[in-house]
């Protein structure tokens, strides 16, 4: 047992919350100066002809159908089943790590998403891949994906991690898509999701092709290679 793990077991149960919070906080204003820091403003040619959309369901209907797809954080399936009705794909790469941050492994969640995509498992329209977000996207066949849809790790580091790999698993033409593309998420903090997006459209030359705008603000968004 770590000195960390051994200090926090001994913590009272009232005190994990609120000291909890403090710490996520305290990482948060550390995380928004760092990040604040660097210049990631698209220009034109990343925004010409891009499309505002409702929300991410009017976002499915106009990405590709019966393709090849990948969803990347996965969790109890809600997004996977919409992606499946709406977009019928070939195949869906189911991609999580089904962890929790208390006992490190959460056979349950992974269980109860197994048992409900199991036809479809069955069928192998759906595989599972029980991995770290950017191990699996790797070993994907390279330029196999009609799209992909990032949901994982929401910190930049994994966020920037996640769109190099997804880069090479996509077809020339496919889309990375992902949720959140925003600074700050209560009660999560602060996320890099939109200045490792940013940053890897000016590094790769990819333009925002679609922007969701739902009212509680957790956006989603597509690019493309330009061609
Ligand atoms: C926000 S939830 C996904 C929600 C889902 N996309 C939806 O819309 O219903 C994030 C999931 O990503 C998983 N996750 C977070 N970081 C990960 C990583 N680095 N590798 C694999 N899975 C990860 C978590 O286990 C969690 O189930």
């Amino acid at each position: 047992m770590s000195f960390f793990t051994f200090v926090k077991g001994r913590i009272p149960y009232r005190f994990k919350a609120p000291l909890g919070r403090l710490l996520a906080s305290r990482k948060s204003l550390a995380e928004d100066q760092r990040l604040n820091r660097r210049p990631c403003s698209l220009e034109n040619r990343h925004l010409e002809g891009c499309r505002v959309l409702p929300n991410r369901l009017a976002l499915l209907e106009l990405l590709p159908k019966d393709g090849v797809v990948a969803e990347v954080g996965v969790a109890d399936g809600n997004f996977s089943a919409a992606i499946l009705d709406r977009n019928h794909p070939r195949t869906l790469h189911l991609i999580d790590l089904w962890a929790s941050s208390f006992s490190g492994s959460d056979d349950l969640a992974f269980k109860s998403v197994s048992k409900r995509f199991a036809n479809e498992a069955r069928e192998d329209r759906v595989q599972f891949h029980r991995d770290y977000s950017w191990d699996a996207i790797s070993k994907l066949a390279p330029a196999s994906l009609d799209w992909i849809y990032l949901d994982a790790g929401h910190d930049y580091d994994d966020v920037v991690k996640d769109l190099e790999v997804a880069r090479h698993a996509i077809k020339p033409d496919g889309f990375i898509t992902g949720h959140d593309y925003v600074k700050w998420s209560s009660p999560n903090g602060r996320f890099g999701v939109v200045e490792a997006v940013n940053e890897f459209c000016l590094k790769h030359d990819f333009a925002m092709r679609y922007v969701t705008f739902e009212s509680n603000m957790h956006h989603s968004f597509a690019i493309q290679r330009i061609a």
